[in-house]
């Protein structure tokens, strides 16, 4: 499908998807999200892509959900349309990894869509933010909910209460962030990544995701047990016995996603 507000590149099983709206700084406005869900979709159906990297602009990975298209919509307008009711939905939907390539601005929306990804490697350039208080609101994709997951209460409060910005060290040291390469790294250093994954088994790192994203879900005890018959059911897998001949004979294991 041709989209306006995104770019999709795909090459050596990596697909990069770059949002595209330089006027708004990336900002989420409907067409762009719809774009987004259906191109990481497709993403997910392409039998050529193993791992996504999404990505934004040098200055922005996105500024926030789009202020001018939401700001004359009542109550009413936004409860019935259920507005971004279904983009946190759509990407967790998809069972690929995802990888978000940061740099600059990830505010609002921007650092709540950056939170959906599966890990995030950041630049040196990158700012985190949840200042929709400065606009009367409050974050409405995960903002309370994520990001007090990822660097816990106290920062979660200080962020949302304050709108204050975290540059990319702070967010390393918080946990929000996996990694921070120099800026004109980072889109070679998030598909580096990307393709160090394209070369697993795709059951394994499919079972992977789902298992740590479990972790959010289940308590403990049920949590292990759920990664544990994972563990096991892989042992149905050829690649397992690929993966684990090639460690014994001391050679590359070539996996097949069988
Ligand atoms: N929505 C719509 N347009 C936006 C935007 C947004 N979130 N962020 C930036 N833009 C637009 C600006 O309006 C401007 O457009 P014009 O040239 O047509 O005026 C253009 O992008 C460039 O922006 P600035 O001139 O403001 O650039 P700057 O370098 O001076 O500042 C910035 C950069 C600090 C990111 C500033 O643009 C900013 O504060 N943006 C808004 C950040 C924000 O509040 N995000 C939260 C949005 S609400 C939300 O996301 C709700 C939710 O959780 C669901």
């Amino acid at each position: 499908m041709a989209f306006e507000t995104i770019i999709v590149d795909v090459e050596d099983h990596v697909a990069l998807v770059k949002l595209n709206r330089p006027d708004a700084l990336n900002a989420l406005n409907a067409q762009l999200i719809g774009e987004l869900c259906t191109a990481l979709e497709e993403a997910d159906a392409n039998d050529k892509v193993r791992c996504i990297v999404l990505t934004g602009s040098e200055k922005a990975f996105a500024a926030g959900a789009d202020i001018k298209e939401m700001s004359e919509k009542s109550f009413v307008e936004v409860y019935t349309e259920d507005l971004f009711g279904t983009i946190g939905d759509r990407i967790s939907a998809v069972r690929k990894p995802i990888i978000a390539a940061v740099g600059g601005y990830a505010l609002g929306g921007g650092c709540e869509l950056a939170m959906m990804c599966d890990f995030i490697i950041a630049s040196d350039t990158a700012k985190f933010g949840q200042p929709e208080i400065n606009l009367g609101v409050i974050a409405g994709i995960g903002g309370t909910q994520r990001l007090t997951r990822f660097v816990g209460k106290s920062k979660s409060m200080d962020m949302n209460l304050t709108g204050r910005f975290m540059n990319a060290e702070e967010a390393e040291r918080s946990g929000l962030v996996s990694r921070v390469v120099p800026a004109k790294k980072l889109i070679e250093e998030a598909t580096a990544a990307a393709q160090k994954i394209a070369e697993k088994s795709q059951l394994s790192a499919m079972a992977a995701k789902e298992a740590v994203n479990r972790s959010y879900e289940l308590t403990l005890n049920e949590g292990l047990l759920f990664e544990r018959r994972v563990f096991h059911s892989m042992f149905a897998t050829e690649d397992q016995k690929e993966g684990m001949a090639a460690f014994l004979e001391k050679r590359e294991a070539q996996f097949r996603d069988k």
